[in-house]
């Protein structure tokens, strides 16, 4: 396993995170709660993950209701991992019903934060992430709370995920103008079907020594060439269970580019998997992607990418072969 600096933490994480929202659901959604890894599968998956070298586990509060962060913790107190595993936890969405549910607000990071001490069955968590901005709080009312978290020792770092540029540079100049501390990380998706962030974001993490930690590096699966234009997903997938995140994808185009990356990966004799990962992970910005394997079978090719370092040409042109290859 390769290893790297999360930022200026001080911490460092291997380039693969465990992704926990399959765990007891589907990330957030409500209505997929129950559907996701049962904890027996969860516990294989955390079990195969800690040994071969992943150090890094990645949840949020609301995944599967309560349930990932549950099951990790239940898992951190058979394995007794607790001081070696970089933890990763986030806050924003509603647990319950009222109107105090979906926040950055201080009051609701304040009862969340104990909720996830709770579940997860530790002290304290390494890098605490808002899941997105909260446009009804002030970044300050946010960053304070955070800031008393880190002082109360609940808290050792803070990210942010979902964040544009320019809401990341505010919120920074806002960390130095009160001067508390800042977000050392971001979490954004990131895959050969999603290159938003290349633009301003990763530019801007790069120079202000800030991790970049990638989600959906498979694009929610279809990077592994399971799913074929204008055929029903296979049953029980990704696509078939929650397909609103990837409607925007789902047209020719998509699939076009997809064909030239099995052919590019084809000729240097690897899954398609593994080179789409290994795209990733090799960017320079990059510090970890947070894989989402479902069973210990599904780790093969995101482990053979960690081995697999492209260049900057390299990347280029298995990128703009699947631009290409789109009619
Ligand atoms: N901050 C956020 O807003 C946010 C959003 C999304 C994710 N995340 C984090 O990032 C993690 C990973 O995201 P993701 O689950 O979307 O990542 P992903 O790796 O792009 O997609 C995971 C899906 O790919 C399929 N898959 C995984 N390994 C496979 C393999 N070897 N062969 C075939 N199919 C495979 C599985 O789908 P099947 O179900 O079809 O088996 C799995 O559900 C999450 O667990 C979460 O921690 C964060």
């Amino acid at each position: 396993m390769e290893y790297r600096a999360l930022g200026r933490t001080g911490m460092r994480v291997s380039v693969l995170g465990l992704g926990c929202g399959g765990f007891g659901g589907i990330g957030s959604a409500s209505e997929l709660f129950g559907k996701g890894e049962d904890k027996q599968t969860a516990f294989a998956l955390m079990n195969h993950a800690w040994d071969a070298g992943i150090n890094y586990f990645d949840t949020a509060d609301s995944y599967g209701g309560g349930a990932s962060e549950r099951m990790i913790g239940a898992w951190l107190r058979e394995r007794k991992v607790r001081d070696r595993l970089i933890l990763s936890t986030k806050v924003l969405y509603a647990l319950g019903e009222g109107p105090q549910d979906r926040s950055l607000s201080r009051r609701h990071i304040m009862a969340a934060v104990d909720g996830s001490l709770r579940r997860l069955q530790t002290d304290h968590i390494d890098l605490y992430v808002t899941m997105e901005p909260d446009p009804a709080t002030p970044i300050e009312e946010t960053l304070q709370t955070m800031n008393d978290l880190m002082q109360a020792g609940k808290v050792r770092h803070i990210g942010a995920s979902n964040i544009t540029a320019s809401q990341l540079r505010d919120s920074l100049a806002a960390s130095d103008r009160l001067g508390v501390h800042r977000y050392q990380s971001v979490q954004n998706g990131y895959s050969l079907l999603d290159r938003a962030i290349e633009e301003e974001l990763l530019p801007l993490a790069a120079k202000e020594r800030i991790a970049v930690t990638p989600f959906s590096p498979a694009a929610g699966g279809l990077l592994t060439g399971k799913y074929r234009f204008g055929e029903r997903p296979p049953r029980g997938s990704r696509v078939d269970l929650r397909p609103e995140p990837y409607r925007h994808l789902m047209n020719p185009g998509t699939f076009q580019a997809i064909d030239a990356l099995r052919s590019s990966a084809t000729e240097r004799g690897v899954d398609m998997s593994t080179l789409a990962l290994a795209w990733v992970i090799s960017h320079p910005a990059v510090t970890s992607a947070l894989i989402g394997p479902r069973t210990v079978e599904q780790f093969r090719p995101w482990l053979e990418a960690v081995e697999m370092h492209l260049t900057t040409d390299e990347r280029e042109a298995v990128a703009s072969r699947m631009e290409a290859a789109v009619a």
